[in-house]
């Protein structure tokens, strides 16, 4: 797919990858990494989605993301930027969140800690994999992608997927 352009160094596509060639529509805006920008990236995907019912949902996988990012990567120093990207279409929303990477990869939490259930942090991947049809990312240290597919369709409680290609 090709890359439109390159905001500080983030790189922003015509269309995020893997989303499906049906998808009528795509958006893509710029934030700064501060918290204070997280519910405005939620209230851009909110606004973009208004009407649909995959919007709440939607709304909450990129509150994850864009947290992830802020909090993880180097989109949270001072002067960070991270990009939310949107595509809609009839039956699909896919979330894409562009960071400026780091040292760690995105990784769920280990499943013996996740059964514990005792602690605060560690579950927003968690909750994202239970939402989406589908979630992944790639990227590397220079930057990282990720994001999650929201589809209507009923999933199996408790399904995680990877979404790597
Ligand atoms: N965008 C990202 N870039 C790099 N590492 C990430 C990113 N998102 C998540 N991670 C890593 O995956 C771990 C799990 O993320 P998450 O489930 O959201 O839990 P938490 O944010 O509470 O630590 C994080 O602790 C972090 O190490
Ligand atoms: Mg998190």
């Amino acid at each position: 797919m090709a890359v439109m352009d390159n905001i500080g160094g983030l790189p922003i596509r015509m269309r995020a990858r893997g989303v499906p060639a049906h998808v009528a529509c795509g958006w893509c805006r710029v934030f700064q990494g501060c918290p204070d920008q997280a519910p405005q990236a939620r209230r851009f995907v909110r606004y973009l989605l208004a009407g649909s019912p995959l919007a709440s949902v939607a709304e909450a996988v990129t509150g994850e993301l864009v947290s992830n990012a802020i909090l993880h990567t180097r989109s949270g120093l001072p002067g960070g930027l991270f990009v939310v990207n949107l595509a809609r279409g009839r039956h699909v929303a896919v979330v894409s969140v562009v960071d400026q990477g780091g040292p760690a990869d995105p990784a769920l939490a280990a499943a013996a800690a996740a059964a514990r259930d005792t602690v605060e942090a560690g579950r927003g991947l968690i909750t994202v994999a239970a939402l989406a049809a589908r979630w992944g990312w790639y990227g590397t240290y220079a930057s990282r992608t990720v994001r999650a597919a929201i589809t209507a369709a009923a999933r199996e409680p408790g399904t995680i997927t990877d979404w790597k290609d």
